[in-house]
């Protein structure tokens, strides 16, 4: 018989070997190499006992607390076993659903290798799930459960990657009241750029309480013409309620030029949208463009452009939801030379509910499925980036083809009356319906070589696993 210590210390250290899948430390392919059968492991997992000290806490500290901590946009905090413990149940439903951490972005269906993708893997939300089943428990009480090191919350996203941004562009400030209707603010601000410049990667951040109000704040670049006019080049980069930031790919330039000037687009909707909408008044709200730039010259290494842009589903005017109905749009984009896509993020309104991408391949007829968000909610916007060896490569001619869906019922939880005609517009509670996509334009002849590449890749790495 085994003693009951014994039994313990073994189940402490499957659960160590457990962690260590599910992290990744040894990745999958160096475990199934050394012989474990991982999903055995998963499964032991979640059929013995697990407990926050043990197993839980890890995940919640990697995962949650980003978010849930003083100063986090989540409503409450889960930093230690206290504060967890109550909200046991609730963290269950929320994460068995998949909808903490908030990404909604179906599984098993298209590209799953994204770049700063929040979901946990199956095994970690087994995990929760069958703690909370066996009453949350704490676990060996001397056990400390690491905090990963975490920016300040008001920081910006990408500090740890990046270090603070080369340069900040601040909108003008408005005062936005308690409630009332929706509100915008179109204006130019300077970007101070003295030459050319490559973006790295960029963030817009509302100033602090203005994350609830602000719905969307877009930004575009805008250049005086000789005869004082302005003129509009490209966007600079989109934000939605919940959005992280854009990361442009290596080797790629979406271009700042010199004497840019910013022309701000900002929607909101006072009182707020969502869970933590604080329903105050916000002065002096900011919303602040964090820009992280390549070194001077990377233009001229950067052989090819990206720029990031609205693509159109069905004309706004078509949309008509009717009252406790559904609607779907669909729209097709192509483009005369090849190209990347490179992310990918769905827009709509409160009664938008999935969104998907597909592209249709006109030479041989075939149609692969890209993306599918089968739960999007407008109160987060995520740029879905593909990661750079996956990203899909377009010859010219092939198809993109976007589709959104619309639920006006009561079974829509974001649904403010479903009793109404819902009609495309800008406001909140009309709807929108296209989709932001970043694209490299390519030649022939870049085309040719990613496409070149990726196979060599693949080649290497089926010889490696031999
Ligand atoms: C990116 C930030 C973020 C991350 C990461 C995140 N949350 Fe949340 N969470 C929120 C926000 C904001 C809300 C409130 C709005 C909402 O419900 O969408 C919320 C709501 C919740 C709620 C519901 C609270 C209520 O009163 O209904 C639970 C439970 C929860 N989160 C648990 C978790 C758990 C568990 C994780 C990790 C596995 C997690 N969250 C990760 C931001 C986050």
């Amino acid at each position: 018989m085994i003693s009951p210590i014994r039994d313990f210390l073994q189940k402490q250290y499957q659960e160590e070997k457990f962690m260590s899948i599910s992290k990744g430390w040894l990745g999958l392919a160096a475990l199934a190499a050394a012989g474990f059968q991982v999903s055995a492991l998963a499964q032991s997992a979640a059929d013995h006992d697990v407990t926050y000290n043990g197993a839980v806490g890890k995940i919640i500290n990697e995962n949650c607390v980003v978010c849930h901590r003083e100063g986090g946009i989540g409503p409450m905090q889960l930093t230690n076993y206290d504060q967890v413990r109550p909200w046991a149940p609730l963290i269950q439903m929320r994460v068995a659903n998949r909808e903490m951490p908030p990404y909604a972005y179906d599984h098993g269906i298209g590209i799953q290798d994204l770049e700063g993708d929040w979901r946990l893997e199956q095994d970690e939300i087994d995990t929760i799930v069958a703690w909370v089943n066996q009453g949350s428990p704490m676990g060996d009480a001397d056990v400390v459960v690491a905090m990963p090191e975490m920016n300040d919350p008001s920081e910006w996203n990408f500090v740890s990657q990046f270090g603070q941004p080369d340069t900040i562009i601040p909108s003008i400030s408005i005062d936005i009241p308690a409630n009332g209707n929706d509100l915008w603010s179109n204006h130019y601000v300077p970007s101070g750029m003295t030459t050319d410049r490559c973006i790295k990667a960029v963030q817009v951040k509302p100033r602090g309480d203005a994350k609830a109000v602000v719905h969307h704040a877009n930004s575009s670049v805008v250049l005086e013409q000789p005869d004082g006019t302005l003129e509009r080049q490209s966007m600079l980069t989109e934000y939605a309620m919940g959005k992280w930031g854009e990361i442009v790919p290596e080797g790629v330039c979406r271009t700042l030029p010199k004497d840019a000037i910013v022309s701000w687009s900002i929607h909101m909707f006072p009182g707020g949208v969502g869970a933590t909408a604080p329903g105050t008044m916000i002065k002096d709200n900011v919303v602040e463009i964090g820009l992280w730039l390549h070194p001077e010259g990377y233009e001229e290494q950067a052989q090819y452009k990206q720029d990031l842009a609205l693509y159109q589903i069905s004309p706004q005017e078509d949309i008509a939801i009717p009252p406790n109905g559904y609607s779907m749009t669909q729209g097709f984009h192509s483009f005369d030379h090849p190209v990347r896509l490179d992310s990918f993020q769905p827009h709509g309104h409160l009664r938008m509910n999935a969104a998907s991408l597909e592209i249709f391949y006109p030479e041989t007829g075939r149609t692969e499925q890209v993306s599918q968000i089968s739960k999007w909610s407008a109160t987060w916007h995520h740029s879905h980036i593909y990661n750079e060896d996956v990203a899909p490569l377009l010859p010219a001619g092939a198809v993109l083809v976007l589709k959104q869906w619309y639920d006006n019922t009561a079974d829509n939880p974001n649904n403010p009356d479903p009793d109404m005609w819902v009609m495309g517009g800008s406001r909140t509670g009309d709807e929108m319906t296209h989709a932001w996509l970043a694209i490299t334009h390519l030649d022939d002849e870049g085309y040719e070589k990613l496409v070149a590449e990726r196979q060599e890749k693949q080649e290497r790495s089926l010889a490696g696993n031999d």
